[in-house]
């Protein structure tokens, strides 16, 4: 129930209609029987700075921000915390003590996915680790792993450019390799995820071949449509540990959830399948 006491939140973006935030936070107002919603809102370029700094004048108590607006949203600020300066983009904006704040979830989500579904014994610290994209999504995995004292980080990039300035800006744990030898560090790698868009519906499969990974190594891709990527059914038929992407979309929605509506919400099995039927 929608009551005129209700906490508003939502996501900006252009477009929105595929955005799955909805969902994912109506499904947690209802079970959680909060008086609260969550909405989808077309914002483009030209409206970006009076919706956002209108947000407060309505009492909505924050919102989801995707693209294209992640990093020109910055300006229109009044205060970015560490993890989206770092990062470069906010995707989740809170109103404290009447000020616009600016966040970043992604490497939140991208480290409690993995961290949820690693196998027993296994940590995160001491890995080396391959990443295969030199993106937004690159750049907050790599955030977060760095936070977990992974022992180094292997950049292989389509465009080397890109993975060279992520060298020089994330410092001296950072490794890069050509795109067409990331076969050659897989003996040595505990940790292979694919942040490209390769894999996903409607784009070319990531061609590698997994055959010298080293064995107990895992691997994972953040992309979760489809939910096992033709990456992840390759590892899988070599017997590797694999991680797919779902969790990351649910898990980065936490922190966000509880800003703007006071409660922490879990994920599990059961809103992991309902967000997948969905997907469908
Ligand atoms: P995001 O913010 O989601 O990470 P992005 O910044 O556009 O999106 O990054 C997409 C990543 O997928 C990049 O690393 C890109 O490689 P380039 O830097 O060379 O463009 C990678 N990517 C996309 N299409 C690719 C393809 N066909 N082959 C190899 N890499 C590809």
């Amino acid at each position: 129930m929608i009551t005129g006491n209700a906490s508003i939140a939502g996501v900006i973006g252009d477009p929105i209609k595929h955005s799955l935030s909805p969902l994912l936070h109506n499904y947690w107002l209802n079970k959680y029987s909060i008086d609260g919603v969550y909405i989808p809102l077309h914002v483009t370029n030209e409206n970006l700075q009076t919706v956002i700094r209108s947000l407060g004048d309505y009492g909505i108590e924050g919102i989801n921000v995707t693209v294209p607006h992640k990093e020109s949203v910055i300006e229109y600020l009044d205060i970015v915390e560490e993890e989206a300066q770092k990062i470069g983009a906010v995707n989740t904006i809170y109103v404290k003590d009447n000020k616009l704040v600016g966040t970043n979830t992604d490497a939140y989500g991208f480290i409690h996915n993995i961290r949820s579904n690693l196998p027993k014994n296994y940590s995160l610290e001491g890995m080396n680790i391959l990443i295969l994209g030199a993106g937004g999504a690159a750049r907050a995995a790599i955030y977060g792993l760095l936070n977990e004292n992974v022992s180094a980080i292997t950049i292989c990039n389509r465009t080397i450019e890109k993975a060279h300035e992520l060298q020089k800006y994330f410092g001296s744990k950072i490794n890069v390799v050509e795109y067409n030898q990331k076969e050659e560090v897989l003996a040595a790698t505990d940790l292979v995820v694919n942040t490209t868009s390769l894999g996903m519906v409607g784009k070319h499969p990531l061609e590698i071949n997994l055959s010298t990974l080293k064995i107990g190594g895992i691997v994972h891709d953040i992309v979760y449509n489809p939910l096992e990527t033709e990456l992840l059914k390759q590892a899988k038929d070599r017997g590797y540990h694999i991680i797919t992407g779902i969790g990351m979309l649910l898990h980065q929605a936490v922190p966000g959830f509880e800003h703007w509506f006071g409660f922490r919400p879990t994920v599990d099995n059961e809103l992991e399948h309902y967000m997948l039927e969905a997907l469908k």
